[in-house]
């Protein structure tokens, strides 16, 4: 079977997470992705929060599947001609170097352009056009800059960040449909064209429906958020703990064993279709005769009470047995599951979104393979390059032979 992406060469320029996850995902298609990293130092991240001493991290080999490896030096020389002969031979260049670097290394878009006119060159940068341009950003920064964190958290208390990585690999996806996207149109087209994420924009995008109820605020009081109608409503979107922010009421909920079990938790929507299942479930019969409880609107004042009589219930089960007599009655829930419990998830092996990788340094190890499966052409997971482990490869490839890439080894360009 054929890939997706079969024949795109990728000239990958990224480092740390947000750039090399969207690279990651254009190799499970099929492109060949060339990862150029700096002779002797490479990507940060193969040496932050090591597991094992002088092995690649599990922070990189988790971000950097099925690319190949080579290294060069682009500010030498002789390294920038070889960075010439890559911009000629690739279809795409994806970097997420900090404002201003790919310019400083002498390729503004307008050389790349000159020495390719259907370059595709997709960037990841903090922030878009505006005060903040010039500035470094990493993930949480991200969040807090975006819109998430001051929607995230319980009410009343200090914003939070979230533990998926909405800034880095949630950019990342966004430049992945960015440069398909690009892909397509230059099959038209001919030319290529630039393609720019910035995190705090792909973070708003994410955080979309707090725009919504910042917008409905000025209308009223936010009738779904557990503010109302006992609470105060300030002047921006709020904080609503665990609830739902759709139109039907949600909260999470202890289940058997939460003395000790810091996951034994589920949450549940209470969603108005299905509530007469769920009220006789859990012994309250009597709300559905009540009209103090047997309408939405009526319930919407109560959801506290509401969510504690739920609970006295689900307490006396645990979070799989309420998933298995809830989802019958139609009642949307979902345990909250521990990476613990996920890495052993027999479903997500048998569909290869949690894979086991085999790698020479490091042996082996669980990571996450692509989640987006096409029918006609799957992803298989490969493991990361070492640093450097295709240089050679490459640049024979480029019309070196032994000699030149033997002067350019010497030069340190490589
Ligand atoms: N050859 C020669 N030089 C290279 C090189 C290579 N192969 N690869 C990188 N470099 C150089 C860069 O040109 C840059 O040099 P300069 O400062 O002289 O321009 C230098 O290495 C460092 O790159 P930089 O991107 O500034 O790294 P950093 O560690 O200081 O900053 C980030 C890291 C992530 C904060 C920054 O890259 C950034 O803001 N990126 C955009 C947003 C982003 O993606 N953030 C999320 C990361 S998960």
């Amino acid at each position: 079977m054929s890939k997706a992406l079969e024949g795109v060469k990728i000239l990958d320029m990224t480092h740390v997470q947000s750039g090399p996850t969207c690279t990651q995902l254009l190799a499970w298609f099929g492109a060949d992705v060339i990862k150029v990293e700096r002779p002797g130092v490479g990507d940060a991240t193969r040496g932050q929060l090591q597991d094992i001493p002088d092995v690649d991290s599990l922070y990189f080999t988790m971000l950097n599947h099925n690319k190949r490896g080579m290294t060069l030096n682009t500010k030498s020389d002789s390294g920038k001609e070889i960075f010439e002969k890559l911009i000629k031979h690739c279809d795409v260049l994806v970097e997420n170097f900090a404002p201003g670097a790919m310019d400083r290394m002498g390729f503004s878009w307008e050389r790349i352009q000159e020495l390719n006119p259907r370059m595709i060159y997709a960037s990841i940068k903090g922030f878009g056009p505006g005060k903040y341009e010039d500035c470094k950003v990493y993930e949480n920064v991200a969040q807090c800059t975006g819109g998430s964190a001051s929607t995230t958290g319980m009410i009343g208390d200090v914003p939070l960040v979230t533990g998926a990585q909405i800034g880095d690999s949630g950019t990342g996806l966004h430049l992945a449909l960015g440069i398909v996207t690009a892909l397509f149109h230059r099959t038209h087209s001919g030319v290529g064209q630039r393609v720019e994420c910035a995190m705090q924009d792909g973070v708003l995008n994410l955080c979309r429906v707090k725009l919504r109820d910042q917008q409905r605020l000025d209308h009223g009081p936010l009738t779904e958020y557990p503010q109302y109608p006992n609470g105060e409503f300030g002047e921006a979107a709020p904080r609503a703990g665990n609830a739902s922010g759709g139109g039907q009421p949600g909260w999470i909920v202890k289940c058997k064993g939460w003395e000790t079990d810091p996951d034994a938790y589920i949450y549940v929507i209470a969603q108005a279709a299905a509530f007469a299942g769920l009220a006789k479930e859990i012994g309250h019969e009597d709300w559905l005769e009540d009209p103090e409880w047997n309408t939405p609107k009526a319930r919407l004042p109560k959801l506290e009470t509401m969510f504690a009589e739920i609970e006295k219930w689900t307490m006396t089960k645990t979070k799989f047995d309420v998933m298995d007599t809830l989802n019958p009655l139609n009642v949307p829930c979902g345990p909250i599951l521990s990476m613990k419990e996920l890495a052993a998830e027999p479903s997500l092996r048998e569909t290869g979104t949690v894979v086991e990788v085999d790698h020479p340094e490091r042996g082996k190890y669980l990571s996450i393979g692509n989640p987006i499966k096409l029918s006609a052409s799957p992803s298989d997971v490969k493991r990361s390059p070492l640093l450097g482990e295709h240089t050679d490869e490459v640049l024979r490839e480029l019309g070196l032979d032994d000699s030149a890439i033997a002067t350019v080894r010497e030069a340190g360009a490589v």
